[in-house]
């Protein structure tokens, strides 16, 4: 298993190209399911999660041609020839579960592993399959399987959804593009991600209104027709490299980013005294004077995203001063706080809340990368520490971080993989 061994470095400086979003690019593959018709993905990062999408779509009966350089993915699920998941592949992604809902909607069928729990919590699809029943679904859950079956097509129903789920409100959108009549969801999730989905979802002919406010509209169709689209740049990637000059002290600019996805970014690092300018080329990052503390609490987008909890953890290590962080989305999202204690941060945890007392500076070592956003936190801890650090379980970063050693050595740092 391969790891990085990381050097800490002077500031970084110099500018990277921000991939297409990670979140925004799986549902979009699962909703090319919809159409027997050809669509091309544009801006697409080989990430290990896309490589697990394909292996899956295939599994299906669909034809994907990846352009892997040029980053470009043709898929045409003509007549898929199986409803049943590939369960290895299902198994190592949760995204899987979000071939159900175009799958149920144009075949009526479909059988999935239930996908388990990770590091970060149990993650239930329970209200996914609320959705699908109230659309007019059955289920049999068994040996860790769930069938899901409709004898006639899909009803457009009210669905209200007890929590603003990401994954569950793309899964009953595209399920209901197919249904008879109108869907209505509410308390429905509001990412960018949710907006571009729905912007492919009308590409291809979809009637999909409010994505983006917490009630979303669609008015099923008969069948939908290919489409071309190009995914949006990833926030959380571009996020990391913001907290990257941050920590460093460095002064970087992002290339090919959407500003306004990083509002709430943005607004926290200006609280700990780290600057942003809008430029002509992209948004630059740089910080004056001292990093300061922070009060920090995750929330559903437009709130702060959970999935930079780890990375301002990190910042929070080295912030003279004590920072409150609070984690309301996942039960288990702390795993990073141990590996960030063997590196010398003092973090005391009690339940959702952490609270952190910064310290001068942290200490290299060898820790662990326990899941995606928490190992490219221990990079950037890596990166402001002194003396050498080794992090393991690298596998888990690259499912989200497209090159994330090469955009990194670009800017200065001293990182390399080595196989351990
Ligand atoms: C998506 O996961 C993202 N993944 C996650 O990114 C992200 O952290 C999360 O949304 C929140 O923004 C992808 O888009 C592929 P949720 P998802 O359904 O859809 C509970 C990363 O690092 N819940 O909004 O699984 C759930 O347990 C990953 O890139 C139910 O209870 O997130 C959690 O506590 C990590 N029942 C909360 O809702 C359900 O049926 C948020 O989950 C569904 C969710």
């Amino acid at each position: 298993m391969d790891k990085f061994v990381i050097k800490p470095d002077d500031a970084l400086h110099g500018s990277v190209v921000v991939s297409g979003a990670k979140n925004a690019v799986l549902p979009i593959l699962a909703a090319c399911l919809l159409t027997e018709e050809s669509c091309e993905i544009q801006n697409v990062p080989a990430l290990t999660d896309v490589e697990e999408m394909i292996t899956l779509l295939e599994g299906f009966g669909a034809a994907v041609s990846f352009d892997r350089t040029g980053e470009v993915m043709n898929i045409q699920a003509g007549q898929l020839n199986s409803m049943q998941a590939d369960v290895e592949a299902a198994g190592k992604m949760r995204a899987s579960f979000l071939t159900a809902g175009p799958l149920l909607a144009r075949y009526r069928q479909v059988r999935i592993p239930l996908p388990g729990g990770c590091q970060i919590g149990t993650r239930p699809v329970d209200l996914h399959i609320k959705g699908f029943l109230l659309l007019g679904a059955s289920q049999k859950q068994e040996y860790g399987m769930v069938e899901l079956w409709s004898k006639s097509e899909l009803r457009g129903k009210n669905v209200y959804l007890d929590f603003p789920s990401v994954g569950a409100t793309e899964n009953i959108m595209m399920a209901a593009t197919l249904a008879r009549g109108t869907t209505v969801i509410e308390n429905a999730a509001a990412e960018p991600e949710i907006c571009d989905l729905a912007d492919f979802l009308r590409k291809m002919g979809a009637d999909v209104q409010g994505d983006g406010t917490d009630t979303i509209v669609i008015h099923g169709k008969k069948k939908l027709h290919g489409a071309v689209h190009r995914v949006i740049p990833d926030r959380i990637e571009a996020g990391t490299f913001m907290v990257a000059a941050a920590i460093t002290g460095g002064d970087v600019l992002l290339e090919q980013v959407q500003t306004e996805h990083l509002k709430p970014v943005i607004a926290k690092l200006a609280e700990c005294n780290v600057k942003t300018e809008q430029t002509e080329q992209g948004l630059r990052i740089y910080r004056k004077g001292r990093l300061r503390p922070m009060h920090l609490k995750t929330m559903p987008f437009p709130g702060f995203p959970t999935d930079m909890q780890a990375l301002f953890m990190s910042l929070a290590a080295v912030a003279k001063g004590t920072s409150v962080i609070t984690e309301t989305v996942f039960e288990n999202r702390f795993l990073h706080a141990g590996e960030l204690r063997r590196m010398g941060a003092d973090i005391k945890i009690d339940s959702r809340c952490a609270v952190i007392e910064g310290v001068d500076t942290l200490t290299g070592a060898s820790v662990r990368a326990t899941d995606l956003r928490a190992g490219a936190a221990l990079i950037l801890s890596a990166l402001a520490a002194k003396g050498d650090t080794e992090i393991s379980d690298i596998y888990h970063i690259e499912r989200g971080y497209y090159h994330i050693e090469e955009k990194l050595r670009n800017l200065g740092a001293d990182i390399r993989r080595e196989n351990s």
